[in-house]
């Protein structure tokens, strides 16, 4: 099977690849996501456990499994198949792939919502009205069946028609415009927010850890939010390493890309928690939080329409980058693997993921059953909470725990090792990358597991 022909691009350079692999990590994991998830489990504790995650567990990972893409220069399950041939490995792969589908569909529901709110700015919706009357424009817009799905439908098209014409000129030359003027939109944001009346309540709320109010699914959650952020688990960045230059220094990459990562994540919690508290808004509001916060403090600031507009052209190209490079792990697959064309791969990949999104779109409230299937800890959840739990926290966390077996003792160490030297003759960090991969990052991971299973109470 031959896999590196002239199908298989390279990234243009070593930064190439950091903005590829950080526009594939940006998004809305660290805008939305990231301050919904640590408002709903008590801020503080909930960010240093984020933290610790990155450092000891995530990093490692991703390095794992950006060599094994590097190596065999496949897919996922191309990659396992490569690697161990005829065992079941490949079906760590197949949740990838599976994942890959799971998180796009509820993923392109969210970034509907941003492009959505891209026109309702710039339209001046949001002026002059209080928080209650915002809470309200967003409740309209995602309970109204023809704009979720359509803003759905619209963002998916958007992915797929990127990915017919393949990523890499396009994503990495606008990831070099774009990522900047977010980056300096969210520092405006930062600097209002922190600045509002009773800032400091959120504040206090986001930087004191109050571990009283930490449980055990908070700390889960927290780890697979990491692992969420990173793009790490489903193969993404085996994906992503399998278009990297033997000459690029691996190592310095991730640790790039998880530092740009973890930067803009803490920076959105900074700009939305004063806020929240400001607003006399709820942090466990849960997935509507940045749509009902952001638009308050756009009327609080100079030209805020102007700029919240901005904002969310940036969010939905943040999204996008993101989008693409999940959607690309079944569409690879089914190039690889199933031997289809790019145009059909990336059509049955996308449509599929839309279909699954509709579920998601129409549960904010639109049907009742949908938004409402079951309680856990006394909230309700539905559809797209659910695809949320299930694909973009328990089996992100399954995969990567499985990345860190598969690589620190299946294929071993000593090969991840070796391919980490190439492109990097001084790398001397053999010892310790062996023990994080081989103990830290796979037992760690695996007891967090166990006591969810075991003291599911406790949770
Ligand atoms: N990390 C992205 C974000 O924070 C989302 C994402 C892209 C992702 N690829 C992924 C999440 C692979 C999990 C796995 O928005």
């Amino acid at each position: 099977m031959n896999t590196s022909g002239n199908e298989r691009g390279v990234w243009s350079s070593k930064l190439g690849f950091i903005l590829a692999g950080a526009g594939s990590a940006v998004g809305l994991g660290n805008i939305w996501r990231f301050p919904t998830t640590a408002g709903e489990n008590g801020g503080g504790a909930f960010v240093v456990v984020y933290l610790v995650s990155i450092g000891l567990i995530c990093l490692a990972v991703m390095i794992a499994e950006l060599s094994l893409g590097r190596h065999t220069q496949r897919n996922p399950v191309g990659a396992y198949k490569t690697l161990a041939p005829g065992t079941a490995w490949k079906y760590l792969g197949i949740l990838g792939v599976l994942t890959g589908w799971g998180i796009s569909s509820f993923y392109s529901v969210v970034a509907g919502w941003t492009f959505g709110y891209i026109f309702k700015t710039a339209a001046g919706v949001f002026s002059g009205l209080s928080p209650v009357e915002i809470e309200k424009v967003f409740t309209d817009f995602i309970t109204n069946p023809v704009y979720s799905i359509g803003c759905h439908a619209i963002f998916m098209t958007l992915t797929m028609l990127i990915l017919f014409g393949g990523v890499k000129a396009g994503i990495e030359r606008w990831s070099k415009i774009l990522m900047p003027l977010l980056l300096f939109i969210l520092l405006l944001l930062v600097a209002r927010s922190v600045t509002l009346d009773g800032a400091g309540k959120g504040l206090r709320f986001y930087m004191m850890p109050d571990w009283g109010a930490m449980t055990g699914r908070g700390v889960v959650a927290a780890v697979g939010q990491a692992f969420f952020s990173l793009s790490l688990g489903m193969g993404t960045m085996i994906t992503y390493g399998s278009y990297l230059s033997k000459k690029d220094n691996l190592l310095s990459s991730a640790v790039w890309v998880a530092s740009l990562d973890t930067f803009i994540a803490l920076l959105a919690g900074f700009a939305i928690m004063p806020a929240i508290f400001a607003f006399g808004l709820d942090p466990a509001k849960g997935a509507g939080l940045i749509f009902v916060v952001l638009p308050n403090m756009f009327n609080k600031i100079f030209l805020g329409n102007l700029f919240g507009t901005g904002f969310f052209v940036l969010l939905t190209v943040a999204a996008v980058t993101s989008l693409i490079s999940i959607v690309e792990v079944p569409a690879a697959y089914f190039i690889d693997e199933m031997k289809m064309s790019r145009k059909k791969a990336v059509s049955i990949a996308g449509f599929g993921a839309f279909v699954a999104g509709i579920p998601a779109a129409l549960s904010m409230g639109t049907v009742g059953w949908l938004s409402d299937l079951l309680t856990i800890g006394g909230k309700k959840l539905g559809f797209l909470d659910l695809m949320n739990l299930v694909f973009g926290q328990y089996s992100l966390i399954i995969g990567s725990l499985g990345v860190a077996i598969f690589v620190g003792w299946n294929w071993g160490a000593d090969k991840a090792n070796a391919e980490i030297a190439e492109g990097n003759p001084k790398y001397s960090g053999q010892t310790i990358y062996a023990f994080f991969i081989r103990f830290m990052a796979p037992v760690a991971v695996a007891a967090l597991l166990i006591c969810l299973i075991l003291f599911p109470d406790a949770f």
